[in-house]
């Protein structure tokens, strides 16, 4: 549990394919002084080849795919489905980013989603957080209401597989000093892990790493993951910054 785990969600960047491979070989360059970090890059669709083709030696950089389509047979037009990223070199897919939960992946859908890429053999970010806070905590019961409607029986040959990242949605895409600060999301750590506790068991949840996603920048990446107890970091922007992104690797390592 030691190792630390970033996720760079790249969403529809970049531009070109050129600058993916140029962002992505420049990160593989750098990888080497990552030290215990792992980091997984879910480029969008389009440059899953590409970046590939970057790292398929690396030890330290896999691929992740920003979703998944479950759904039986292959006649799903404008879909990916699992063994189409597997195919193309996937290890991690995310599941149940607010922005797809703004769209239309319902609980269940989340849930579909996680079931079949664990049994798929992926490894899944299931992404839960909620939308904003108030003062009488409403907070917890949405971010408790997304965790249960996607662990509860999930069979436990498959939690190796899962990840927890807390991404409140009113943190996304802001500036850094927007982000959470590290005693609030020290306190939702702790939330989260009794509830992974009481729902799989103590003995599992040393299985599940926890990570925060939100305006995560070079300035504040050691804070929130020091201070606020979680494993890692799932990134947006930042991730696309190379020389930004490799600094903050380093300082976390
Ligand atoms: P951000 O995005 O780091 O740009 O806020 C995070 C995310 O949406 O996963």
């Amino acid at each position: 549990m030691s190792n630390k785990l970033i996720i760079a969600n790249w969403k529809m960047n970049p531009a070109s394919l050129d600058m993916a491979k140029e962002i992505i070989t420049e990160i593989n360059k750098e990888s080497k002084h990552f030290g215990d970090v792992n980091l997984v890059v879910c480029p969008p669709f389009v440059y899953l080849n590409e970046v590939t083709g970057v790292i398929h030696n690396s030890k330290k950089i896999v691929l992740g795919a920003q979703d998944v389509f479950v759904g039986e047979g292959v006649s799903h037009t404008g879909e990916v489905g699992i063994k189409l990223l597997k195919k193309a070199g996937v290890e991690y897919v995310l599941v149940g980013h607010s922005e797809r939960r703004e769209l239309l992946d319902t609980d269940q859908i989340v849930k579909e989603k996680m079931i079949a890429s664990m049994k798929g053999g992926l490894k899944v970010v299931l992404c839960v957080g909620e939308k904003e806070r108030s003062e009488h905590g409403d907070h917890y019961h949405e971010v408790k209401r997304q965790i249960e409607n996607a662990i509860i029986k999930l069979p436990k040959k498959l939690i190796k597989n899962l990840i927890i990242a807390y991404e409140p949605v009113w943190a996304i895409g802001k500036s850094e000093e927007e982000a959470i600060k590290p005693e609030q999301l020290h306190e939702i750590t702790i939330f989260i892990k009794r509830l992974i506790n009481d729902i799989l068991g103590s003995k599992e949840l040393k299985k599940v790493k926890i990570l925060y996603g939100g305006s995560v920048t070079k300035n504040n990446a050691k804070e929130i993951i020091g201070k606020g107890n979680v494993d890692g970091l799932l990134i947006g922007r930042e991730s696309l910054k190379v020389k930004n992104f490799v600094e903050l690797i380093k300082q976390i390592k």
